[in-house]
């Protein structure tokens, strides 16, 4: 085992604060998979069969592996690659798929963040079709963030526009509690329907919330490296505590909402786009309404795939010596590039999603835990600072066992095709 190499050493490149780092992880966390994702899959599991399920698959994978990530950046620095090489040389491959992952990722979430653009902007007249355009767009901006750096881009987006967030989607949710007809909504959301627990809900719970946590797209382990100082365990858990509490929020506004419009909470990712604007009509005001929500989830977008170009960037800088600024032009030149044909067919969409999602993250979180869980020992328990001992052994114990085995179930089942 090497010892620990830091890849960022610039004071720039680190966070400020111990609360700029939380607000930035949990500003990559937070984005479109809690706002447009978790109530349109929720919608498809059964309600609530799909929230025990998936509160299951946080405890069990997802809180260890977002301390095992967070533990591998601080300790061996930021790009994927280089951290996993520095745990053991032939551990550069899972690296790589993860930040290949994430740039996959990359490609379809600024289509769809320009798709966002796109909506808000028609919300307010401004009518200007052609997805590449917004989808263009939406990688510049992006992209400028980025380039600004991790205090001036990163840390101060998130700083702000997390907890205002929060505070729009708790007022949307109690107003749409308000409404007559949002009774039905909460038997769905809080009665259990046994024919969901199968291994199709599980695999979209897990894929879920692998993706709402941003864990196993190299992002944590990049922000990891960034808050070097910080104890891992905290953090962690505000992550997965504000992640999931956005979307059980937007949940509670969603759902609700659909039932009052007559529309079916089971109709996918159409949910959101075919609930906002209805809602939104029964309130006054509703024309300044929809675009003041829609730039909110725009804001979210923005400071999850800012994460997400952070990853690609960091490695080619890493490993080819490129400046930051070169990095950030090439990411965002192959971004465009391989988001156009998504532009064309949405097929091209469903195949990037599914091998990301259901191939190249949940393979390589199983090295991730094997990493952690096995290899990293000492390293490991610093990261997680003076956390105590039964926590500690615990996440060793599930990275060991258990995570790994919940997370081969997605693979094999959609392989195997059960
Ligand atoms: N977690 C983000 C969301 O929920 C998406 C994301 C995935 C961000 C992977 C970074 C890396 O929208």
């Amino acid at each position: 085992m090497r010892s620990n190499k830091k890849a960022i050493d610039r004071k720039a490149d680190k966070f400020r604060t111990s609360y700029g780092f939380i607000a930035a992880c949990a500003g990559s966390a937070v984005g479109l998979g809690n706002i447009w994702g978790f109530p349109s899959r929720l919608g498809r599991g059964g309600g609530f069969s799909f929230l025990i399920l998936y509160i299951l698959c946080l405890a069990l994978a997802g809180i260890p592996l977002l301390t095992a990530e967070l533990s591998i950046g601080k300790q061996y620095g930021a790009s994927p690659p280089a951290a996993f090489r520095a745990i053991h040389p032939r551990l550069g491959l899972i690296g790589l798929m993860q930040v290949l992952a994430c740039f996959i990722t990359l490609c379809y979430y600024c289509y769809f963040g320009g798709k966002l653009l796109e909506y808000t902007a028609a919300a307010v007249g401004l009518k200007l079709s052609g997805p590449l355009l917004w989808d263009i767009i939406f990688t510049l901006v992006t992209g400028i963030i980025v380039f600004l750096g991790v205090q001036a881009g990163i840390e101060r987006c998130s700083r702000i526009l997390m907890p205002v967030l929060v505070i729009i989607l708790a007022g949307l949710c109690v107003f749409s509690f308000s409404l007559d007809g949002s009774r039905e909504a909460l038997a769905f959301m809080f009665k259990p329907d046994f024919t969901f627990f199968n291994a199709d809900t599980f695999s979209s719970a897990l894929t879920q919330l692998l993706f709402s946590l941003s864990v196993g797209y190299g992002c944590m382990i990049t922000f990891g490296a960034y808050g070097a100082k910080n104890s891992m365990l905290k953090p962690a858990i505000a992550i997965a505590a504000a992640d999931t509490i956005v979307a059980v929020l937007a949940a509670l506004f969603i759902i609700p909402s659909a039932f009052v419009c007559r529309i079916s909470p089971a109709s996918g990712p159409t949910l959101l786009f075919d609930v906002v604007p209805l809602i939104f009509s029964r309130l006054t005001g509703s024309q300044f309404m929809i675009p003041v929500f829609f730039s909110m989830v725009f804001f979210a977008a923005l400071t999850s795939s800012v994460s997400m170009m952070e990853v690609p960037a960091v490695m080619l800088m890493q490993e080819t010596k490129l400046s930051r600024k070169s990095s950030i032009n090439i990411i965002i030149i192959l971004t465009i590039l391989c988001s156009f044909p998504i532009c064309i067919s949405l097929r091209v969409f469903e195949a990037y999603e599914f091998i990301s999602q259901y191939l190249l993250i949940c393979i390589s979180s199983v090295f991730t835990c094997i990493a952690a869980g096995w290899m990293m020992k000492k390293d490991y328990s610093t990261a997680l600072g003076n956390a105590p001992s039964v926590v500690e052994k615990s996440l060793v114990i599930l990275l060991c066992f258990v995570t790994p085995a919940l997370l081969l179930i997605v693979p094999v089942s959609v392989l195997t095709g059960h």
